[in-house]
């Protein structure tokens, strides 16, 4: 979900719109917003997009200049009307937003409504303004009265609230990202800075614990106990222009493009006569011996890769689904850092792993995109991928850069055992973002969408680092078209998938230089069961002469050939999303940033 909020705005509710417009990525199932009005509030909320809010909002036409919205993805209850935020209290001088999850909220519900509170929705987050309601009549200022609701409720959360005949607005943050943005004569509040972005640069993260009265000129950080809490003001190192679309219809298609000058990026000073990752102190990787990445989603996949890295240098190193990392964890091992890679560092799955790597004494480290992040501040260090803001659902430039972070990670991990692969390796990584400027440009893979747009399924098969290529692939092409899509190690196609195979399910097969001989014998059992074959791997791979169509993929170092391979499959979801019509950007029920375990 998504949060945004305004003090002293000239116009709430445009700033507000396209603040939600901006954070659309974190859930669009339904939108809301609340805006002060002398002794009342007006609220506005709809299931649906954020543009089905505006075209509502332009006929109620609600002023003010200060005012909370909200984007939702939904946890509890339906996407409704009712279910949207912001909800309120009794006498309607409540309002709040609300990103995570009330645990406790059953039984503060039943309490409620034994004192006579009317509650409509389904949703764990309207106990929030009805507590409130209550601390307030007791007696206390709306920002007290925040605080002694946070005393009641368990759980994750990040909430705004704003109350009738003030012009403030009120939050707090344990779980969930929120950042102040610092304007001249009017301040913002978001769960992620491209919110506000366009109209400040100049930035307070919030941490956990914290509660905030925000004012037009002024804002005040406090903790549980009501005392100040100082925050440093940190200035973004992005512009509104990278976080707009620009000349491309879809996000997903501007990030693709964007890869070459991500990497770029994410390479720029750590590459010279070794590999300088600065970022890092100089005892994080002290006496490390045995890597263990836990993740999610597309970053778990960029981990698998990873892993092979590390492990072809002679580093052990092992990837872990985020969420069975916490459910059966590992035996700690002395010698081992826990590696969290997350794009966002906000991922909830992601942040319980490291939590628990944490407990059990072990170090931790955060691979992020984002500055501030939770994983970033919660590791014991950060190592920053750079690859700018990614606002499509669809992880793709991110990808890249994790892989190409975790690539110097190894190198360094190995050159101090002397098992790095050194100049020769630096070179091609120096010169991967010109291997996919060429991948990108040519775009191959558009007449191959065409050809395949009416498929029963895609399969994705591939060796080494080919595995985690063909598994983000699949991803990737399930995500945006919602078609099957499954990936696989090539070598288990026999052990099962190849039942699926028919001359309806074309299979990718990915040769990143791994076994490549016997990837192009799995390629001939599923041409000789009707299957068609596109081959995605250099210009002279042997799986070429045996595929009915072959995605080239510029010469490099083997080891990066998977990168190259991706942005294809890519290219390939994305224009068979494009042929079938999806939303691309917000592919249904699917959220960028997953808040919730
Ligand atoms: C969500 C997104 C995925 C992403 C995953 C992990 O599920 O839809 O695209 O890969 O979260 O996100 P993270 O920010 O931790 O990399």
């Amino acid at each position: 979900c998504g949060i945004t909020a305004c003090v002293g705005c000239e116009e709430a509710v445009s700033t507000l719109l396209s603040g939600l417009d901006n954070l659309e990525y974190r859930g669009y199932d339904s939108a809301g917003i609340a805006v002060p009005n002398g002794a009342s509030l007006e609220v506005v909320k709809r299931s649906g997009e954020v543009a089905e809010l505006a075209r509502r909002v332009r006929r109620d036409r609600p002023g003010g200049t200060t005012g909370i919205g909200h984007t939702r993805w939904s946890t509890h209850g339906e996407p409704s009307d009712e279910n949207a935020h912001p909800h309120t209290d009794c006498t309607g001088r409540v309002a709040v937003v609300h990103n995570g999850i009330v645990e406790n909220y059953a039984s503060l519900r039943d309490r409620l409504r034994a004192s006579g509170h009317v509650l409509d929705s389904e949703t764990d987050t309207e106990v929030v303004p009805h507590l409130v309601e209550e601390y307030l009549a007791a007696g206390a200022t709306p920002v007290d009265a925040l605080r002694a609701t946070l005393g009641d409720i368990d759980g994750s959360y990040a909430i705004a609230m704003v109350v009738a005949d003030s012009d403030r607005v009120y939050a707090a943050r344990n779980g969930s990202p929120l950042v102040l943005g610092l304007g001249d004569d009017a301040n913002y509040l978001a769960s992620d800075v491209p919110a506000f972005i366009e109209r400040t640069d100049s930035v307070v993260y919030l941490d956990d614990g914290d509660v905030v009265a925000i004012g037009p000129n002024h804002y005040e950080v406090t903790g549980a106990d009501g005392r100040v809490r100082d925050r440093p003001v940190r200035t973004v190192e992005w512009t509104a222009e990278d976080a707009e679309k620009g000349r491309y219809d879809h996000y997903m298609h501007k990030e693709i493009h964007e890869q070459p000058r991500a990497l770029e990026q994410t390479l720029q000073g750590r590459l010279g006569d070794g590999v300088a990752l600065d970022d890092l102190a100089d005892e994080t990787l002290d006496g490390v011996e045995r890597v263990a990445f836990v993740a999610c989603g597309t970053s778990y996949h960029a981990s698998l890769y990873g892993a092979r890295l590390l492990i072809e240098r002679g580093v052990p190193a092992s990837a872990h689904l985020a969420s069975e990392y916490v459910t059966a964890p590992p035996p700690a091992r002395a010698g081992t850092i826990v590696v969290g890679v997350t794009q966002s560092g906000e991922t909830a799955d992601t942040l319980a792993a490291l939590r628990e790597a944490h407990s059990q004494d072990q170090p931790t480290l955060a691979v992020t995109n984002t500055v501030g992040s939770t994983a970033a501040r919660e590791c014991d260090d950060a190592l920053f991928i750079r690859a700018g803001p990614e606002i499509g659902v669809a992880a793709t430039k991110t990808f890249s850069s994790q892989v190409a972070t975790l690539a110097l990670l190894a190198e360094q991990l190995a050159a101090r055992e002397g098992t790095g692969r050194g100049r020769p390796f630096r070179r091609a990584l120096a010169a991967l973002p010109d291997g996919v400027r060429t991948v990108v440009e040519s775009d191959d893979v558009r007449s191959v969408a065409r050809q395949f747009r009416d498929s029963d399924a895609y399969f994705f098969v591939g060796r080494g680092t080919g595995h985690p290529v063909a598994l983000e692939g699949a991803l990737k092409l399930k995500e945006i078209t919602y078609e099957h899509a499954e990936g696989f190690a090539a070598g288990e196609l026999k052990h099962g998938p190849l039942a699926l195979v028919t001359e309806r399910t074309p299979v990718f097969a990915i040769d990143t230089g791994h076994n490549t001989e016997k990837v192009a014998s799995n390629a001939e059992e599923i041409r000789s069961r009707g299957g068609p074959v596109v081959a995605v791997g250099p210009a002279d791979s042997p799986l070429g002469d045996r595929a009915d169509a072959h995605l080239p993929v510029p010469d490099t170092d083997p080891a990066l050939t998977g990168v190259l391979a991706n942005v294809h499959l890519q290219l390939l979801a994305y224009h068979v999303a494009a042929e079938l019509d999806r939303p691309i950007d917000k592919p249904r029920n699917l959220a960028k940033s997953v808040t919730v375990e």
